[in-house]
């Protein structure tokens, strides 16, 4: 399902043109679906029972009225960092709806965690559980914990993208397990709730899932005659159709598929972040200028600074002009402003636009303005919601002073 469309040759998002948008919000701008948003969400919980959860990963989109919306509908949240755990409870998420990921939690991420009472902290180290012992030990709190395993599964997507193979840096290995395990023995205060995994990011196809989750079967299976598990977190990585043709699974089958692969007994938890936020968000970008007569190069307002999974992942992006033209012509490129050869959008675009014009880069609603920088010391762009067929300010465009207030005058 796709949140735009051209209304009187004017693409529009829920109904709101991207001309009225950029005439309140200039450009470069994201705008977001709240409709999408939640249909997205709502594809995923529909299925499941209610002692499964849906955490959505805060790491693809954190605009604190996004986690709002998404913690007052009920669903949880998953969390990298003790900012985006804050950031999740500042939006009033259920601390007990809330896992925490991530190969390199810090004493101070643990701490904060920990005093929290999150669902779970999903760890990925045997020093991270001695610390996390130590902590519960010095604080006298009790904690809850998924051991997060590396299933040996590699996923068809981008190397960078790719988390479950047996030599990246994410989960526990067969030998870090079972340091693990012996630790538990000990752990007063830990208490081993649950399995999760994650196997990258952008995954097309259930073959991978389907392996992995047989490897963490086995292991529930084992681990479950020791310690009475409760869940299986099997983490996020489902990908979006960035064009129509593009072969991926939808959410509600991706969810029937894993439901079947997993008994009943066993309670579910999901961790998606671009298959919520991915295809609710659009980048808003002005051409400055047009140059070359043979395979023109048409240079944007918004860069790599703004949107780098271009140049990152090699991701493709569907571009659409914000007017509906039929005047095409072959090769055409769409690049930033930025010095760097590698900022670039698109080096097919074919629709012939002038300067002045408006391109809506679509599906960009994930790791989107995430990822985003102050390189070449540029503003971070705003971001907009469009609720209610009105879109609304849900962070402003950065200024001057929010580039310089944190530097020091010697
Ligand atoms: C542990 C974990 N869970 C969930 C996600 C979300 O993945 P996606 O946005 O592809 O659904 C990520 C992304 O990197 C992750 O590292």
């Amino acid at each position: 399902m796709t949140a735009v469309k051209y209304i009187n040759n004017r693409l529009s998002i829920d109904k709101v043109s991207f001309q009225e948008i950029e005439k309140a919000f200039s450009t470069p701008c994201y705008i977001y679906s709240e409709v999408t948003i939640l249909n997205n969400l709502n594809d995923y919980s529909s299925n499941l029972s209610s002692s499964d959860l849906v955490c959505y990963s805060v790491k693809s989109s954190n605009n604190l009225a996004i986690l709002k919306l998404i913690a007052s509908n009920g669903y949880g949240f998953d969390v990298v960092s003790k900012g985006e755990l804050q950031k999740a409870l500042y939006a009033k998420a259920d601390p007990k709806k809330i896992v925490f990921s991530g190969v390199g939690k810090t004493e101070e991420d643990l701490s904060f965690a920990i005093k929290n009472k999150i669902k779970s902290i999903n760890v990925e180290s045997y020093s991270e559980l001695k610390l996390i012992n130590k902590l519960s030990k010095k604080f006298d709190e009790e904690v809850n914990i998924a051991l997060r395993l590396n299933p040996e599964v590699s996923s068809k997507t981008h190397p960078f993208l790719d988390t479950g193979s047996k030599d990246t840096k994410f989960g526990l290995s067969e030998d870090e397990l079972s340091c693990c395990m012996k630790l538990l023995e000990n752990g007063d205060n830990i208490n081993l709730k649950g399995l999760a995994f994650h196997i990258g990011s952008d995954i097309r196809d259930f073959s991978s899932y389907e392996k992995a989750i047989k490897v963490m079967l086995k292991k529930f299976n084992t681990i479950s005659k020791i310690y009475p598990l409760e869940f299986l977190d099997v983490g996020g990585g489902l990908a979006i159709k960035y064009f129509d043709e593009d072969q991926t699974i939808k959410i509600k089958t991706f969810v029937e598929k894993v439901k079947q692969s997993i008994p009943d007994n066993i309670n579910l938890v999901f961790e998606p972040g671009k298959s919520i936020i991915g295809n609710a968000g659009f980048l808003l970008t002005k051409i400055t200028y047009k140059k070359n007569k043979d395979n023109p190069i048409l240079i944007v307002d918004a860069g790599m600074n703004d949107h780098i999974r271009v140049p990152l992942y090699g991701a493709k992006h569907k571009i659409l002009p914000a007017h509906k033209t039929n005047k095409t012509q072959k090769k055409i490129s769409v690049v930033g402003p930025i010095c760097e050869s590698a900022d670039y959008f698109d080096k097919n675009f074919k629709y012939d636009l002038d300067e002045g014009d408006l391109l809506v880069i679509c599906s960009s609603g994930a790791y989107g303005f995430s990822m985003s920088s102050n390189y070449n010391a540029r503003l971070k762009a705003p971001e907009v919601l469009v609720k209610n067929g009105k879109a609304k300010l849900i962070r402003a465009r950065e200024t001057f002073e929010d580039l310089i207030y944190k530097e020091l005058d010697l």
